[in-house]
């Protein structure tokens, strides 16, 4: 971050710097909600949650080295005082990013995906200029402001991930730091509970471009009918991608390998070269073909996009996170969240690692741990059995089902034809570890998914080693 006084902070926060606030006290930053990240020099944003109220931590913040801390009443510290700490921290992060040597700034949007896309975007741009990418997942009214606010007078790229739950949230996000590009990745069932429709998810996802200033760019999904839509939602200039003939950025003869990593040939209007991607999964086709596009368009040529998309890895953890143990056991950490696409792209995944590849080398057990689907509404039923009949149809060796709120996988599962004698549903994690545990053997695959709010990370974990041990994990 670039250095800012306190009284700057109340300038852009319109706040007001309480009687114990040194106005020209320099904050040097980062500016961080949780207390336990407080450095010397930072700024301490006190958030109300549903768990916790960011208030009760102001006197640590500043004993741990925060000259002043944001907060929403007057408290026994430092302190700007606004009336919304989440809304004062967007209006702080806004008049940040006019203040520098404006970044571009690249959006991405869509239900599955963001952050693994995000990731690749930001290893394509790093080798460009400098560039600045959310940690992990920070894409809501929070995160994406703190993101914003790590930038500085250097920063060249500025690539965020707008998340929505709600009508209006992607334009809120938008009003902070306008994206000059923006990709729409997908529009699929995550958070349908509170959308309502598959509609409105996409009427949500589209105010992205929506929010693209004319001589900005719409990188748009060309296989996915509402998002192709979103094109007379923009003024922006639009690049499609995908698989389908009619995108701009394509992938064609696409084969994986035995690990399920995808190798094709991508065709641009700049020329064609073949790619190898180091991620796991053919769903992570179409999210590399949208870093490309964004990467193409801000100056990398077609070489150097299929370079650095090889290079790429998965930075944020416990996405299809891929582990062989010292007994050639492979295990998936999928576990970071679920949804009927990514449930059904990960076990598209295992298929091909089970079946060896496209190249059909010897055939491998495979193994399925996955647990409830959240937020689905009411398609939740519907959508758990789907997922039980994809993992029937791959032919699983073995299902555990995590939960009784994921008993549809189950039954999915048995009305699709797979041996009930292969599916077993345990209450949680220490059953499903010792279940699968009990027989696995040299070359089985095991897939371990399920909503975040069910810990199956843990599963993964405990199936590694332990949380420590296990090999190449990232945050
Ligand atoms: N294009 C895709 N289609 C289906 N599933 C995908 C796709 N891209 C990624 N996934 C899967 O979706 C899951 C979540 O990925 P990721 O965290 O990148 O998504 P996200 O959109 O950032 O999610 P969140 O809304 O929680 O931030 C992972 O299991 C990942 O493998
Ligand atoms: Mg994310």
């Amino acid at each position: 971050m670039m250095t800012l006084t306190v009284r700057e902070i109340a300038q852009l926060s319109h706040g007001l710097v309480s009687d114990l606030a040194d106005p020209a006290a320099p904050v040097i930053g980062p500016v961080v909600v949780d207390s336990r990240r407080v450095t010397r020099g930072c700024l301490f944003v006190a958030v109300s949650g549903a768990r916790v109220d960011g208030h009760e931590f102001v006197a640590q913040a500043v004993a741990d080295g925060a000259p002043v801390v944001l907060a929403s009443r007057p408290v026994a510290v430092p302190a700007v005082v606004v009336g919304d700490t989440v809304r004062a921290l967007g209006d702080l992060a806004r008049g940040y990013l006019h203040r520098l040597a404006s970044p571009v700034v690249v959006g991405i949007t869509g239900s599955s995906g963001k952050t693994g896309t995000k990731d690749i975007v930001g290893q394509l741009l790093t080798t460009l200029a400098p560039t600045v990418a959310p940690e992990g997942s920070l894409n809501t009214e929070v995160g994406l402001p703190l993101t914003v606010l790590r930038a500085d007078a250097d920063t060249r790229y500025l690539v965020l991930e707008y998340s929505a739950r709600g009508l209006d949230h992607i334009a809120y996000l938008c009003g902070i730091a306008r994206p000059q590009v923006g990709i729409v990745l997908n529009v699929g069932a995550a958070h349908l509970g509170e959308f309502g429709s598959r509609t409105a998810v996409a009427q949500a996802k589209g105010e992205l471009v929506e929010a693209l200033p004319d001589d900005g760019l719409a990188v748009l999904n060309a296989d996915d009918d509402a998002v192709v839509a979103m094109a007379s939602r923009t003024g922006a200039r639009v690049v499609t991608f995908g698989l389908g003939r009619q995108a701009d950025i394509r992938a064609v003869d696409v084969v994986l390998d035995e690990l399920a990593r995808p190798t094709f040939r991508m065709l641009t209007a700049r020329g064609d070269v073949e790619v190898s991607l180091s991620l796991h999964g053919a769903h992570h086709v179409s999210n590399a073909l949208a870093a490309a596009a964004v990467a193409l368009e801000l100056g990398l040529d077609v070489e150097a996009v299929a370079a650095g998309l090889a290079r790429s890895q998965a930075v944020s953890r416990w996405r299809m996170q891929v582990s062989e143990r010292s007994d050639g056991v492979v295990v998936i950490n999928d576990a970071y969240n679920a949804n009927p696409e990514s449930m059904k792209a990960a076990l598209a995944a295992l298929g091909a690692m089970g079946s060896g590849g496209d190249s059909a080398r010897t055939p491998r057990r495979m193994r399925a741990v996955l647990g409830v689907m959240a937020e689905l509404g009411p398609t939740a039923a519907t959508a758990h059995r789907e997922v039980g009949a994809a993992a029937a149809l791959i032919g699983v060796h073995q299902l555990v089902v995590v939960g009784t709120a994921a008993q549809g996988i189950a039954d999915g599962a048995i009305e699709a034809g797979l041996d009930p004698a292969r599916i077993t549903v345990v209450d949680g994690v220490a059953e499903a570890v010792s279940l699968v545990e009990k027989d696995l053997s040299h070359g089985d695959i095991v897939l371990v998914k399920a909503s975040r709010s069910a810990d199956l990370q843990r599963v993964a974990e405990a199936l590694l080693g332990g949380p420590n041990s296990q090999a190449g994990a990232h945050e």
